[in-house]
């Protein structure tokens, strides 16, 4: 009796140990589930919920008069030192910001959201030095918000001596992106910069996307987007429009792809000027692809100095472009001088190969639609030419090629002939 009621006894006993454990592991259970919605929650939002640093709250006016410069180097101070991600907000309106430097290293990455207008002075001689808004020293950034920075270049235009002195007055550029890492910019307009519109120094891994950039076609020195020194720049889908060139690439720039980007008017997308300095890295990795060149002075074309210091300008493909009306649209350029400030018969030392240009088709405004001047010193090596399709719609002949110090290989459509016959012809 005692025996069986012992055993009774202990059989509730487990069974009552068995239900607490069950019970004990749910609770369990249930605490770390919610431990880890809480962790997913508090970590995405911390991901998510940028704090924003909105410019009105500290001083600025969208009244077109009042300079926002101190209100927005103070927001940026205070999002730098945030530990959680930050946005500067910029809204609708229209505001007057003298020159503004914004530097990092940030505590954690930084984001301006650009809504309204931001107007530079438009006297040059209010802004020292060559740059209007600087974005230097920062790994995670991003520019955003459908916003225009108007750099109201006008009178300034009227003061630009390029053409006359090598090292020319220096005036501000709109927007200045120097050792930026991991970097997105879109939807922005930048529109009548003094000088370059964007001038892209030192980064890594930085992406221009839906960006529109507007000057009018006799704007001087007025280049969309320079790019120097930088690994990994993208350009893709935006609209540029301007009195220089749509895109340059300077030296050292490595890994640059441009896609989607409509050009015009200008003086179209170019690697160069090279060799004009000393010291100057080698240029490697260029792809430009599936553009639309529109109304410009040139269309894809490598320009080195004559008389250059040794220089490399190498693994550079242009590929599915449609020229419109476009003077020299296939141009290699080892003769570049502008303005003639350079000695004479001396050639470029700066190496061009590994080349492309493929499926280029259009209009060309000058008879000579694809031209390749190489250097007398440094012959162009490994260049490739296929589905070449141009014509010169004026009445006074067909479209025609000038070949020097080259011997490309040619595959496809050759329209006009691809160095059938061989000039010495100077660049137009
Ligand atoms: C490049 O930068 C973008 C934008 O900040 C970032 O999302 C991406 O992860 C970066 N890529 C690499 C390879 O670091
Ligand atoms: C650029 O494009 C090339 C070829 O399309 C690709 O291999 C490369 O990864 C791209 N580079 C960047 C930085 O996007
Ligand atoms: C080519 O670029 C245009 C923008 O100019 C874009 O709409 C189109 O989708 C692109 N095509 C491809 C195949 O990338
Ligand atoms: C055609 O040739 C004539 C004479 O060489 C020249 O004056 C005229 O500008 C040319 N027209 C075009 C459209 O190139």
């Amino acid at each position: 009796m005692f025996y069986i009621c012992s055993e009774k006894h202990s059989d509730k006993v487990r069974r009552r140990r068995k239900e607490n454990a069950v019970k004990m592991g749910k609770m369990a259970m249930e605490s770390s589930f919610m431990v880890f919605v809480c962790l997913i929650y508090c970590v995405s939002s911390s991901l998510t919920q940028a704090q924003v640093f909105d410019v009105t709250k500290y001083g600025a006016k969208a009244d077109g008069s009042t300079d926002m410069a101190q209100a927005m180097k103070t927001a940026w101070t205070e999002a730098c030192a945030s530990p959680s991600p930050s946005t500067i907000l910029i809204p609708r309106g229209t505001f007057l910001m003298s020159q503004v430097s914004l530097g990092g290293p940030c505590k954690s990455s930084m984001a301006v959201q650009l809504q309204g207008t931001v107007k530079a002075p438009a006297d040059p001689a209010q802004t020292k030095g060559d740059s209007w808004i600087v974005i230097r020293n920062i790994n995670g950034f991003k520019l955003n918000g459908g916003g225009t920075f108007d750099g109201q270049g006008k009178i300034a235009w009227t003061k630009n001596d390029c053409h006359l002195k090598k090292k020319c007055t220096n005036l501000p550029i709109n927007l200045r992106f120097d050792f930026v890492t991991n970097a997105l910019i879109q939807d922005i307009t930048t529109l009548d910069s003094k000088q370059f519109h964007v001038n892209v120094l030192g980064c890594k891994n930085i992406t221009f996307q839906h960006v529109t950039v507007t000057a009018p076609g006799d704007s001087p020195n007025t280049d969309g987007i320079h790019i120097g020194r930088s690994n990994g720049v993208t350009i893709v889908d935006s609209i540029i429009q301007t009195g220089d060139d749509c895109v340059s690439i300077g030296d050292g720039s490595q890994q640059i792809n441009i896609t989607g980007v409509t050009c015009g008017p200008g003086h179209g997308i170019s690697v160069g000027s090279l060799g004009k300095w000393k010291n100057e890295e080698p240029v490697v990795g260029i792809f430009v692809k599936n553009c639309t060149i529109t109304g410009t002075m040139n269309g894809v074309r490598i320009k080195t100095w004559p008389a250059s210091p040794a220089g490399i300008a190498t693994d550079m493909h242009f590929e599915d472009i449609i020229m419109n009306d476009v003077g020299n649209p296939v141009l290699i350029d080892q003769e570049y001088c502008p303005w003639n400030q350079c000695t004479d018969g001396v050639p470029s030392r700066v190496k061009v190969s590994k080349v492309s240009f493929k499926n280029i088709r259009g209009t060309s405004s000058t008879q000579v639609a694809v031209q390749l001047s190489c250097s007398k010193a440094l012959p162009c090596e490994e260049v490739e030419l296929a589905d070449i399709d141009l014509t010169f719609h004026a009445t006074n002949g067909t479209a025609t090629s000038v070949c020097d110090n080259i011997k490309p290989v040619i595959s496809g459509t050759q329209n006009p002939p691809i160095c059938s016959t061989t000039s010495t012809a100077q660049p137009a």
